[in-house]
């Protein structure tokens, strides 16, 4: 690797470090999270698992900056997140494209923010409506499509603005079994070509085993690091489709060991 490469890529390992959270709740204080400290390499996919309120939001909250900790920080490339920046994309759950602009419009919209020159932005929405293949939706409005090409659009908005970080929350939560699929895939597809670092929540284990370098598991009540697993399967490079995932003989043992964890701590 030249220098010029791994200078750049240094500029997007994330650290928190001992992250913790308290909200005030009608006068009371709740710890939603505690003590919160894992790494994530340049180009690593680190997926935050587990049970539904165990403080998955709101550890990606701050790390995009949307929030403040409470205790501990968080750094990129070795620089205090203090604030949200564009260096760190963020898709959430929900359908966040614009109604009332095309398909090709939603995806320029950050770029438009940050004032990128025209012809510039021409090529770069070109690129990534092709990468999530919406190149024939482009004149589209949102309401035509179907979610998971909304969540497309989502997720190409986020990468035209080239963030060192991708950050997630169950983006593909609200998609039927089949299109999370085709999404899971799409994914896959465009991290492997983009090298990017990607923070991705989701509760589901077969999501989290299928794009993880890395699983942060959370306790909850307080959210705590329970556990950090290594699935070998992105790293793999080999695996393109579910059946070949669940035939890994690697595969059975490591969802076992989350489901028991999942079924400790109170979830499904
Ligand atoms: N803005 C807030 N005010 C008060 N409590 C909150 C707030 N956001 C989250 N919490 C609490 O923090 C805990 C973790 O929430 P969250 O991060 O949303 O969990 P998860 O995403 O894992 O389901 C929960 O107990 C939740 O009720
Ligand atoms: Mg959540």
């Amino acid at each position: 690797m030249s220098s010029a490469v791994s200078a750049i890529t240094e500029l997007s390992g994330l650290q928190a470090r001992q992250l913790g959270k308290v909200f005030s709740d009608r006068g009371r204080e709740v710890v939603a999270v505690d003590g919160v400290s894992f790494s994530v390499e340049p180009r690593q996919v680190c997926i935050l698992l587990g049970p539904s309120g165990c403080g998955k939001s709101t550890v990606l909250r701050m790390l995009a900056g949307l929030d403040m900790p409470s205790s501990g920080d968080v750094l990129l490339g070795g620089e205090q997140v203090r604030g949200p920046h564009r260096d760190r994309g963020m898709v959430f759950q929900g359908y966040t494209s614009f109604p009332w602009l095309k398909v090709r419009q939603n995806v320029a919209y950050g770029l438009k923010i940050n004032g990128d020159v025209l012809a510039m932005q021409e090529g770069t929405v070109d690129y990534f409506l092709d990468r999530v293949g919406l190149t024939a939706f482009a004149e589209a409005y949102p309401h035509e499509l179907s979610g998971g090409m909304r969540q497309r659009v989502a997720l190409a908005r986020a990468l035209a603005n080239s963030p060192k970080v991708l950050l997630m929350d169950e983006p593909f939560g609200a998609l039927d079994a089949e299109t999370r699929w085709q999404m899971q895939e799409l994914l896959l597809d465009v991290i492997r070509k983009e090298r990017m670092t990607v923070v991705m929540v989701t509760h589901d284990v077969e999501e989290a085993l299928l794009l993880g370098d890395q699983i942060v598991f959370l306790s909850r009540h307080p959210g705590r690091v329970r556990k950090i697993l290594h699935p070998p399967f992105k790293a793999d490079g080999q695996i393109t489709t579910r059946e070949q995932l669940r035939a890994h003989p690697d595969y059975a043992p490591m969802e076992r060991e989350i489901l028991g964890m999942m079924r400790d701590e109170g979830g499904h």
